[in-house]
C-alpha cells in the first residue's frame, strides 16, 4: 500500500500534462490579448482582418518549417490550416473592400522558428491546441452581424465535430514521438513556449479602434 502511494507521488507527468502545465501562463497571455480583440462588441472588422493576415503570415512560416521534419511533415498532411485563413481573408476583404498589406517580411525577421524536430512538435502543439479554443471563439463570434454561417469564421471552425478526435490523434502521435526520442520533452515544451511568445508579439501589434 505504502509502496503504491510512493510510486504515485514520484510518477513523472506525461508530455500532455507537462505541456498544459508549463505553457499555462503563455496561454493566458495570448487568450487575454485575443479576447480583447475578438470579444469587445461590436467586433472591429478591420482589426479582425489584420489578425487574420498576421495569422496567415505566421502559419505559413511555421507550416513550411513543420514540413521540413519527417514526423511533423507526416502530421501536416491532414492538419494544414492556411486554406481556412485564406477563405476568411477573402470573405472579410469583400466585406471591408480593403485588402490588408502582407506582413510576411516583418514576421520572418522578428520571430523564432523551430530548427529541430522536437521544437517543431512544440510548435505543432500550439497550432493543434488552438483548435480547441477555436470552438469557444466560434460560439461567441457567430452571433456578430458580420458573419453568416461559417463565412469569415472558417479558421475558428477548424476541424468542426472532428476536433476532439484530431486532438486525441495529435496527443497519441506526440506520445509516440517522445517514446522514440527520450529526453525530448524539454525541447518540445520550449518550442511551445516560443510559438506562444511569437503569437503574442504579433497579436499585441493589432490595433483595436
Ligand atoms: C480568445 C482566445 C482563446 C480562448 C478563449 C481559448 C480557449 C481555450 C480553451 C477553453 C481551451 C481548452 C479546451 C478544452 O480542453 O476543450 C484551450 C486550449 C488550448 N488553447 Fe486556447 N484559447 C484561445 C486562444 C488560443 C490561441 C491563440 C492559441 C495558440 C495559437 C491557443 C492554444 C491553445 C492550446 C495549445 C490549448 C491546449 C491546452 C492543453 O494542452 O490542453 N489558444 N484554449
Amino acid at each position: 500500500m505504502t509502496d503504491n502511494v510512493t510510486a504515485c507521488r514520484v510518477a513523472k507527468p506525461d508530455i500532455a500534462t507537462r505541456l498544459r502545465r508549463e505553457t499555462r501562463d503563455a496561454h493566458c497571455r495570448i487568450e487575454a490579448v485575443m479576447s480583447d480583440l475578438l470579444f469587445t462588441a461590436p467586433l472591429d472588422l478591420q482589426a479582425y482582418q489584420h489578425m487574420l493576415q498576421l495569422h496567415r503570415s505566421y502559419y505559413e512560416l511555421v507550416e513550411t518549417r513543420l514540413g521540413q521534419f519527417q514526423s511533423t511533415a507526416a502530421m501536416m498532411q491532414e492538419r494544414a490550416k492556411l486554406s481556412w485563413l485564406d477563405s476568411d481573408i477573402d470573405y472579410v476583404e469583400r466585406k471591408t473592400q480593403q485588402p490588408v498589406a502582407h506582413s510576411g517580411s516583418y514576421t520572418s525577421a522578428a520571430l523564432a522558428l523551430p530548427d529541430n524536430e522536437a521544437l517543431a512538435w512544440g510548435f505543432l502543439y500550439v497550432f493543434e491546441g488552438a483548435t480547441l479554443g477555436g470552438a469557444h471563439i466560434l460560439d461567441k463570434l457567430r452571433h456578430q452581424p458580420h458573419f453568416k454561417g461559417r463565412s469569415g469564421l472558417r479558421f475558428f471552425h477548424s476541424y468542426g465535430p472532428n476536433t476532439p478526435m484530431m486532438w486525441r490523434g495529435f496527443q497519441l502521435s506526440l506520445q509516440h514521438f517522445v517514446a522514440a526520442n527520450p529526453g525530448s520533452e524539454k525541447q518540445i515544451i520550449h518550442g511551445a513556449n516560443l510559438s506562444f511568445s511569437n503569437m503574442y508579439t504579433l497579436m499585441k501589434g493589432v490595433q483595436v479602434d
